[in-house]
């Protein structure tokens, strides 16, 4: 099993001789089926050539925050944004000091402080700089803040001395990367999560859509499996592979998608991040509708409505926890906890579509969700990836203090 699949993970690769084991690290990651994007420090690329780390991750390898050529294709916000994960090795004393400080004045520490990924450190340095008290100082504040440290190890080092500050080794540090995504959270817990548009038909060769990939839902998905949760997901059709451990039931139109969602029930959390369509034609011509020389310019396609699918799943008796979207171009948060209201939900996670960046079909989303003591939690930019483990672990936290 590949527990990185399609994890992003931006690799810091600092100034220290275990910058050799950093190279076997691209692979393992790789192996788990991770993307990796290395940046390096200016120490980094005395021990090791970013031609090499290149070759390994198939990226070209960040190194200045100042190289305009770089900085358009891919600069320091945007790695900070696309990153699932910021993992440093080899994290030298110097590194973890600077960000303890948060002193940015390289691209590594400026992707660090610009990111709300999480991050993790592999510290990697003399045993007598490791024990140092300004180093365990810097420790000790930098996991305060939420820093993860993995290592160092202890044993015969580089220098000849014999303790701890060794960094661990490539395999160790690959699967410590994947246990930061399984969180554990929903343990147990059966989850519905409806995904993707449905498609309405008007003749057998023609519908009406709307312009959602499904990525969302998907990533919801993909994070509460990683929390450890029984997974169902209901999806319109799109072009994404399934997440592992995931159930995956695929319908068309937003009738085919309530009759799925009520055979999966019980649940005990429904997400509907589905964009669903409101209205169906009410008779489906049996055959491909023709231009009509007699009628002039238009087409009357008389509309029904649909069922709601959240809707009706939030008012049965053995309602889930109930989660919707909504999807607005305008008054996203007064239409949102119109929604909330309306739907009888416990949250509802608001998504302002007129931003092309996020929202429909974009790589990145960014989000409020409103509960029903109309308090509003935000989600600032980030890949759909991230948002998602940080709606999951948001909903869990809800959903035990129900
Ligand atoms: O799929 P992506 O490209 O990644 O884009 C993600 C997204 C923008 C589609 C997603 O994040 C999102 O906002 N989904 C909800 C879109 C929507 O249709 O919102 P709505 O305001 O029309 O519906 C409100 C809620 O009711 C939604 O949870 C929807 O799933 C649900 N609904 C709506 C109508 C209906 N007939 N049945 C429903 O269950």
């Amino acid at each position: 099993m590949q527990r990185l699949y399609r994890k992003r993970i931006v690799l810091g690769v600092g100034g220290g001789i275990a910058a050799y084991k950093s190279a076997e690290l691209v692979r393992r990651l790789r192996d788990q089926g991770a993307e990796v994007r290395v940046v390096m420090t200016s120490g980094g690329r005395e021990f090791i050539t970013p031609l090499t780390l290149q070759a390994l991750s198939g990226h070209p390898v960040h190194l200045d925050l100042l190289d305009p050529a770089a900085e358009a294709a891919m600069g320091h916000i945007e790695l900070a944004r696309w990153a699932d994960l910021v993992l440093i090795a080899p994290a030298t004393a110097d590194l973890m000091a600077r960000l303890a400080q948060g002193v940015a004045n390289d691209l590594l520490t400026t992707v660090v402080l610009a990111t709300n990924a999480p991050i993790a450190l592999a510290p990697a340095m003399n045993q007598a700089m490791w024990a140092d008290p300004a180093t365990q100082a810097n420790r000790q504040l930098l996991e305060q803040r939420g820093i993860r440290l993995f290592g160092p190890g202890s044993g015969s080092q580089a220098c000849g001395d014999i303790g701890m500050g060794r960094m661990l080794e490539a395999d160790e540090l690959a699967h410590a990367a994947a246990d930061c995504f399984d969180t554990g959270l929903l343990t147990g817990l059966h989850l519905l999560i409806t995904a993707g548009p449905t498609q309405e038909n008007i003749d057998p060769v023609r519908y009406i859509t709307n312009h959602s990939s499904g990525k969302m839902g998907f990533a919801l998905a993909e994070a509460a499996v990683e929390a450890g949760a029984r997974v169902t997901l209901v999806s319109g059709p799109v072009f994404l592979p399934t997440p592992d451990r995931v159930q995956r039931i695929d319908v068309v139109s937003a009738r085919d998608m309530l009759a799925a969602c009520e055979a999966a029930m019980p649940c005990d959390l429904l997400i509907a991040a589905a964009a669903v369509a409101d209205y169906r034609p009410e008779v489906v011509a049996p055959h491909k509708l023709k231009k009509d020389p007699t009628s002039g310019e238009g087409l009357l396609l008389q509309m029904v409505r649909n069922p709601d699918i959240l809707a009706t799943l939030a008012g049965r008796e053995d309602r889930p926890f109930s989660v919707g979207f909504a999807a607005e171009t305008e008054n996203l948060l007064e239409y949102a906890t119109r929604k909330l209201r309306d739907k009888n939900l416990d949250l509802i996670v608001a998504n302002d579509v007129a931003n092309p960046g996020i929202g429909f079909n974009s790589e990145e989303n960014a989000v409020t969700v409103i509960d029903r003591q109309q308090r509003e939690t935000r989600f600032s930019q980030a890949s759909k990836g991230h948002i998602a483990r940080q709606l999951i672990a948001f909903i869990a936290d809800r959903y035990e203090q129900a």
